[in-house]
């Protein structure tokens, strides 16, 4: 019995032993390896990575000495003005990089979709062609070694090409949460644009919409405050009407609104004049779908098919019966091959002014694209009609 636990108490002392033996071994023979760098055991393919290596260190090595990093930056801000951008447009970002004494400010511009936008030096961002209809994001790299970084999202909006045909869709009386919302997804879905003429009262009741309704680049005018006649106000109620209104867009905007449509369409010298006051433009419409009417999505959906190019179409974004017509028209409108544009985009790509204190219709169909002439009204920048249509 004894002799029997001496025996086993001597193997595992030499286990042990020899484990210990075969580490040190092991370590000493690596050790010989990596000195002389040669090693039978070692693969070819290991030896050829631990060149790589090598070279690699050797290469950071160079870097540093030609970079003076010095002062690295310790803060980096990369702000874009708009979260939205037309291909054929450009946009200044504003880059703010801290401490003023850094050595090395250089950005590496990177983005999610590859190639689809370039940013100069000095920060000056462009869509490249192809690149429509895509929301990518973009990041600014600090390339001292500091490891700043800053991103934003950006969605690019099809290039204007003013040969081909476009349409101008107005929508009147909003916001409403809940259908304007909605007409917004689907112009948001389709890279589209539209302009939307606020009441005064909405806007303060919904500055959120508003809001929503400008980031996707949507022009947003004004419709009055409380959608009275102009045409039937005294001087004071007249101004005030107006007044409150761009005061309404300012306060949630920033900045006062350029069109104005008026309520019914009414409006003569005396309007145009107390509206021009306020630097705005009268913008009536040359395609009325009449939905205000028909309240019918498919009756509204087919008077909208029938715009030509460089009709400004009228409907209203606070009725749900509009909601459906508004989601078949902006992606078919888009394959019958029309633009949807902004009401300064179609002025500005057909060389139209829009002066406060005018009023238009739509733009001039002699300068529209290859014959889609048809007689819709273009009595744009003649005097404004007598009286009231009866369109809410
Ligand atoms: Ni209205």
């Amino acid at each position: 019995m004894k002799k029997g636990i001496q025996y086993i108490l001597l193997l595992v002392v030499v286990l042990i032993l020899g484990l210990g033996v075969a580490t040190v071994a092991r370590r000493l023979i690596g050790s010989s390896a990596k000195g002389s760098g040669k090693s039978g055991q070692k693969t070819e393919q290991a030896q050829n990575k631990d060149k790589d290596k090598d070279k690699e260190e050797d290469t950071e090595a160079t870097t540093e000495k030609e970079a003076d990093n010095s002062v690295p930056m310790t803060g980096l801000t990369v702000k874009a003005p708009q979260g939205y951008l037309r291909v054929g447009k450009t946009m200044q970002l504003d880059i703010k990089t801290e401490p003023a004494e850094a050595t090395n400010t250089a950005l590496d511009w990177s983005c999610s979709l590859d190639g689809a936008v370039t940013v100069s030096e000095d920060g000056v961002l462009t869509p490249n062609e192809g690149s429509e209809k895509n929301t990518v994001t973009v990041t600014a790299t600090a390339t001292d070694g500091s490891g700043l970084k800053q991103s934003f999202d950006l969605r690019i909006l099809p290039g204007i090409d003013p040969s081909k045909p476009m349409v101008a869709i107005t929508f009147d009386d909003g916001p409403n949460p809940e259908t304007t919302n909605v007409m917004l997804d689907a112009l948001e879905e389709n890279y589209a644009l539209a302009t939307f003429f606020c009441l005064g009262q909405n806007v303060g009741y919904y500055p959120d919409v508003v809001k929503r309704e400008y980031e996707l680049g949507m022009e947003v005018g004004t419709h009055t405050f409380a959608h009275k006649q102009l045409t039937a106000l005294g001087a004071e109620e007249l101004d005030s009407e107006i007044s409150k209104a761009v005061k309404a867009n300012e306060d949630v905007l920033g900045f006062k609104p350029k069109l104005m449509r008026p309520p019914y369409g009414a409006a003569n010298k005396t309007v145009l004049k107390a509206v021009g006051s306020y630097g705005l433009c009268c913008m009536n419409w040359s395609l009325d779908t009449e939905d205000w009417k028909t309240k019918n999505a498919d009756a509204t959906y087919k008077m909208v098919m029938t715009a030509t190019d460089g009709d400004v179409v009228l409907l209203h974004d606070i009725h749900q019966y509009n909601v459906d017509a508004v989601k078949r028209f902006v992606p078919d409108l888009m394959a019958a091959g029309f633009q949807l544009v902004t009401v300064p985009e179609l002025y500005e790509n057909r060389g139209e002014t829009l002066d406060p204190g005018t009023i238009h219709f739509r733009t001039d169909p002699t300068t529209e694209s290859a014959g889609e002439t048809t007689a819709a009204s273009s009595n744009d920048g003649a005097t404004a009609p007598e009286s009231a249509t009866t369109a809410p």
